[in-house]
Parts: structure tokens; C-alpha cells; sequence
């Protein structure tokens, strides 16, 4: 495995998050404010092409996982053909997106053809009304078609991100378990985590232990699974359940010590921690013609420079960082 890849403590990034597009169809609370971002102007954006010479790269060095992230990468124009020129990468095992669902029926079958192996769906809440004030927009039902969609072609599990905020839909985590009865669905309880602009504090935050526990209350039988090597979330099943319950637990438990994730965001920064603004253009070396060689030395040393964790609950919320709009988790 590539020693530009590798850090201080030995953490081997086998899994790259490129971020297809700062825009997003829909304004989620925990994700933007609601005026919206400032954008960064399209020439400096990474091209379609700059990506995939990117993606070539770490593909070499030893990445097998690609996700591709927004903002909302279905609205990125090209995105099939991104898929498809990816597919041709070898090494590369899979290839995930994280999309909020809402062009996923219509697009699917063609991201299928061209080799998607995965994808998460971000969904909140069933609850129509509510969708729209947690997303600030309309395209409830357009969701779960999308999730009927990603069964119906065979993915499996399709995974349901949900991020969890008291007082919004905290009532709603049975529901949500409910559905893993019939359906092949890896629902992914998600701890609210703060970026700049989501007006995060502690209080709306339900922890993974109190989550856990309302689960239990009514399905003492749930049982954990075994964990799955860097994987965020940790997984449970109901005995005779189609689907499994999951959580993400990145303010209570975090899971840097198997961290194995770097990611590019849409303005061409490698960024090696989710938290904090550690992060360097590979864009402006690309255009300024760096050598393969050049380029791997920049990204080995920014991943040299990664921290063994981030800095813990309270001081998360006072990193400079980026809106996770800007990010694409
Ligand atoms: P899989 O590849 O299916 O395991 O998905 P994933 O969890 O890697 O990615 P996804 O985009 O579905 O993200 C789900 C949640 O996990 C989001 O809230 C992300 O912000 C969070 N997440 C993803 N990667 C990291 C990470 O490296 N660190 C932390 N703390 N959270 C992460
Ligand atoms: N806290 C936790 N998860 C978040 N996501 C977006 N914003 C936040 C946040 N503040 C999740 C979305 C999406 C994934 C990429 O990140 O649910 O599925
Ligand atoms: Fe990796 Fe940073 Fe996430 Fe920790 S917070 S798991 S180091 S990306």
C-alpha cells in the first residue's frame, strides 16, 4: 500500500469522498444556512476530466473505494459518465454515492449501467410535512421512490442516512426500525454533528446510548453484528428482520483509530479529516502542471500532517471548518 497514503499512525486511506458539486436541490438544516452559501466561481471548480485524473491517481496508490458526495452530485450533469470512466479504474472495488434521493429514481437505472455499486440515501423523517421543514423544500415521495428504486435494482442493503435531532425526530427512531422489517434497508442512525452554519448545540444532539436505549425498550432482542473493518457505523439486527439498524457516532464514540477516508472537495482541496481546515489544493497544483510525482508528494504530506483524532465534542463546534454543504460528509 502507498506510503503517500499512509500516516503517522499507520492508517491506510483505501477510501476517497470526492465531492461532485457545491449545489444541492434541497436546503437541509443540519447541512446549510438557509440563505444558502457563497459558491465558488465554476473555473474553479475540478473538471470532469481534473477529477478523473485525480481518481486515476489514488486508484494507483491504492484506493478501492470511491463515494462520490455533494452538495447533491445527481445534479452534477455528467454524473453517469463519471460513474462509467470510474468503472474503468482498475482496482477500484466500489464505487458509492450519498444523495439525497430525490433524482435517484429517474437516474438510477443509467448510474446502474454504469457500474454505481452502492448508495445511501439521506432521509430524516416519514413524516411528509416535516421533510419539507427540515429540508426547506418539497420531495418527500420523490425520496422514497428513490428507495424503492435502489431495492427494486437489487441494491442491497440500501443504506437510509438519518440524522438525528431532538425535538424534531427523535419520536420517530421506531418508525424508521419498523421499516428494516420487510425491506433490505440499512438504516443509519447519524449524531448531529456541527459545521459552520448549522446552528449545532449539544441539546439537539441525541447520543448513540440514549438512541440505543429507545430501541432496546422495545426490542430487547436486538442484537449487534460484528464490525465491519473503517467502517462509521456500528450495526444491529432484529432477529427476523430483512433489514439492520445502524449508528454513526462521531460525537460520542468516535471512530478515528480506523479512520481510512480522505476527501476532495468540489473546489479541488484534499481534505484529510472531516473536522477542522486542514486542507491543501490539489487544483492549483494540477493546473500548474505538477508530475505525478510532484502531486504525491503534496498529498503524502497533508496526510502526514493528519491528527490522530479530532479534537473531541466541544471543540469540534469551534474548528474553523467548512458548511457540510461544502464538505459533502
Ligand atoms: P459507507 O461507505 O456506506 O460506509 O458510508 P459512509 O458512512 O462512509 O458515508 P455516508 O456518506 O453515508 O456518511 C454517513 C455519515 O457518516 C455522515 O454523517 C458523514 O458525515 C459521516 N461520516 C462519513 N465519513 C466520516 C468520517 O470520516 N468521520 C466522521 N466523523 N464521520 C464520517
Ligand atoms: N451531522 C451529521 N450528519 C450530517 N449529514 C449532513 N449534515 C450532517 C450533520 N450536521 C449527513 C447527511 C448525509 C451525509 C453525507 O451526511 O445525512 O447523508
Ligand atoms: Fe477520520 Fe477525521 Fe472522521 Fe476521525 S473525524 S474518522 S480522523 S475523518
Amino acid at each position: 500500500f502507498s506510503a503517500f497514503l499512509t500516516d503517522s499512525f499507520g492508517r491506510r486511506h483505501s477510501y476517497l469522498r470526492i465531492s461532485l458539486t457545491e449545489r444541492c436541490n434541497l436546503r437541509c438544516q443540519y447541512c446549510m444556512p438557509e440563505e444558502g452559501v457563497p459558491l465558488t466561481p465554476k473555473a474553479d471548480l475540478l473538471t470532469t476530466e481534473e477529477i478523473l485524473t485525480l481518481a486515476r491517481l489514488f486508484v494507483k496508490e491504492g484506493v478501492d473505494k470511491i463515494r462520490l458526495t455533494g452538495g447533491e452530485p445527481l445534479i452534477r450533469p455528467d454524473v453517469v459518465d463519471i460513474v462509467a470512466q470510474l468503472r474503468r479504474l482498475e482496482g477500484l472495488r466500489t464505487i458509492g454515492i450519498t444523495t439525497n434521493g430525490i433524482n435517484l429514481a429517474r437516474l438510477l437505472p443509467q448510474l446502474q449501467k454504469a457500474g454505481l455499486s452502492a448508495i445511501n440515501i439521506s432521509l430524516d423523517t416519514l413524516v411528509p410535512a416535516k421533510f419539507e421543514f427540515i429540508v426547506r423544500r418539497k420531495g418527500f415521495h420523490k425520496v422514497m421512490e428513490g428507495i424503492h428504486k435502489a431495492i427494486e435494482l437489487g441494491y442491497s442493503p440500501v443504506k437510509v442516512n438519518c440524522v438525528v435531532m431532538r425535538g424534531l425526530n427523535e419520536d420517530e427512531l421506531l418508525d424508521f426500525v419498523a421499516l428494516t422489517e420487510g425491506l433490505p434497508l440499512d438504516v443509519r442512525f447519524i449524531e448531529y454533528m456541527p459545521f459552520d452554519g448549522n446552528k449545532w448545540n449539544f441539546k439537539k444532539m441525541v447520543s448513540y446510548k440514549e438512541m440505543l436505549d429507545t430501541l432496546r425498550q422495545q426490542w430487547p432482542e436486538l442484537e449487534k453484528l460484528p464490525e465491519e473493518e473503517s467502517s462509521t457505523a456500528k450495526a444491529f439486527k432484529i432477529p427476523g428482520f430483512r433489514g439492520q439498524v445502524s449508528f454513526i457516532t462521531s460525537m460520542s464514540e468516535h471512530f478515528c483509530g480506523t479512520c481510512n477516508r480522505l476527501r476532495i472537495t468540489a473546489d479541488g482541496n484534499l481534505k484529510v479529516c472531516l473536522f477542522g481546515n486542514s486542507e491543501v489544493s490539489l487544483r492549483d497544483h494540477l493546473r500548474a502542471g505538477a508530475s505525478e510525482e510532484e502531486l504525491l508528494r503534496v498529498i503524502g504530506a497533508a496526510v502526514g500532517r493528519k491528527k490522530r483524532q479530532h479534537a473531541g465534542m466541544f471543540n469540534i463546534s469551534q474548528m474553523k471548518n467548512r458548511p457540510m454543504i461544502l464538505i459533502g460528509g
